[in-house]
């Protein structure tokens, strides 16, 4: 079959996604570059557990498709991140829970732990575009392109996007977020967390060779 690795690759990282409740049913979606320029992406209102290889859609850099089912409603924001970021490999759009909470908010995270430092914290919160429209793309665009070291954004009453160089990349900064927004949340509860000083951020850069 036709980009069967691509394929594979993106549908374990879809397995994973669900077995640690970053996606649940259909919600929330995954895309990765394919070796040819074009993308691989879950395909639209197909439930995670039941998905199999052959229904990932492939689709060009328009969002046009090329086979499979039709592509998740969220294609025109991947494309476009593909589009505008030549660096980004891989695309994790979860509905996770913390990653829901703190978006209905509306405020900036700031890096007030290890897991929000390595998605580029403070981690933004982007104006308001309803999810399946090209808004949401431009959005985020906007934002990663004025922010190199930001590896996840908080879309407005929605969820989050998180962009790596591959799958694994990409996984791991969608779980990373969503562990740090979590204890965030959980210190807000019992007190005032303190952020992680520009000192503190120096020695942790030092000792990761970040
Ligand atoms: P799709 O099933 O079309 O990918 O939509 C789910 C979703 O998460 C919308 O944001």
């Amino acid at each position: 079959m036709k980009y069967q690795s691509t394929r594979e690759q993106l549908l374990d990282t879809v397995i994973k996604a669900n077995e640690v409740d970053l996606i649940r049913m259909s919600a929330g979606n995954i895309s990765t570059r394919t070796a040819d320029g074009l993308v691989a992406i879950t395909p639209s209102g197909v439930k995670y557990r039941n998905m199999s290889i052959e229904d990932i859609s492939i689709v060009d850099l328009d969002g046009n498709l090329v086979e499979g089912l039709k592509p998740s409603s969220e294609t025109p924001m991947h494309t476009a991140i593909y589009r505008n970021l030549p660096d980004v490999g891989s695309i994790c759009h979860t509905h996770s829970t913390y990653a829901i909470t703190f978006a209905m908010l509306g405020d900036e995270i700031p890096m007030v732990n290890l897991e929000l430092l390595v998605c580029g914290a403070p981690i933004p919160v982007a104006p308001w575009a309803s999810p399946g429209t090209p808004k949401a793309g431009e959005v985020t665009v906007e934002i990663f392109k004025d922010r190199p070291e930001l590896k996840v954004i908080l879309l407005r009453k929605h969820g989050l996007v998180a962009i790596g160089a591959n799958l694994d990349h990409a996984f791991d900064m969608a779980f990373n977020a969503e562990v740090g927004f979590q204890s965030y949340y959980q210190a807000l509860l019992l007190g005032k967390p303190e952020p992680i000083t520009d000192e503190q951020f120096a020695e942790v850069k030092a000792a990761y060779n970040l």
